[in-house]
């Protein structure tokens, strides 16, 4: 399979991070851990979301199909951290393996079947107690002048990623954004935040 990020991989921290890593702040406030808390990240990237983890839990790990996020997330975290390649839609983990499982930004880029296989594999490897912490895009409505200009900066670059990743953005938000998979896939909300002007979805879910 082509790595979509293999152009992407070296400048994202520069980039990309910097614009959403408050979210990713928020999200650790909304699911905390604990010393043993068990987290994975699912389409963990360059490791940025495991890296704010780690300063809580040692027991963390990731998995993201492209091999050149990957790499830059493998010199991010060190050797403790659980790192794999492959698709998040069917992994090797056994049942109940994890308390957190988090998915930052990832959803809106997949088909919606792949939206659901991948929620559907998170919660067959969700402890039956553990938490599932989604970071995305949000429909809206834009709530100020931040979220005007966050909603012109996001459309371009998700028209800069083309192909079937922005005709996969447009449906995500033409289709309710994160609520409406959750739904599908049978998840309870837990708790949600809507930030960004109206851009940005936080949730944490139960089984
Ligand atoms: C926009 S990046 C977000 C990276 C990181 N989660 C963050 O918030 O910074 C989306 C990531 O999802 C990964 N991804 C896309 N489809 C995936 C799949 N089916 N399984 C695992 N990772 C996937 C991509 O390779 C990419 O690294």
């Amino acid at each position: 399979m082509k790595d979509q990020y293999k152009n992407v991989s070296k400048g994202y921290d520069r980039i990309i991070e910097p614009m959403v890593r408050n979210l990713k702040i928020m999200g650790l406030e909304m699911s905390p851990v604990s010393k043993n808390t068990s987290v994975l990240d699912i389409g963990c990237g360059t490791g940025s979301l495991l890296k704010i983890y780690q300063k809580y839990t040692e027991n963390i790990s990731g998995i993201d199909v492209s091999l050149s996020m990957i790499r830059v997330a493998r010199k991010k975290l060190n050797e403790k951290a659980n790192l794999i390649v492959g698709s998040a839609t069917k992994t090797e983990f056994k049942p109940h393996s994890f308390d957190l499982i988090t998915c930052s930004l990832i959803l809106h880029e997949v088909s919606d079947v792949i939206r659901i296989e991948i929620l559907k594999e998170a919660t067959r490897i969700l402890q039956n107690n553990g938490r599932i912490l989604l970071i995305d895009y949000h429909p809206g409505p834009i709530e100020n002048f931040e979220g005007v200009y966050s909603k012109i900066v996001i459309r371009f670059f998700e028209f800069l990623a083309g192909g079937d990743h922005h005709k996969n953005y447009r449906h995500f938000i033409k289709n309710g954004g994160l609520p409406r998979v959750i739904e599908k896939a049978g998840l309870k909300i837990e708790k949600e935040r809507i930030t960004g002007g109206g851009n940005f979805g936080i949730f944490v879910l139960r089984k």
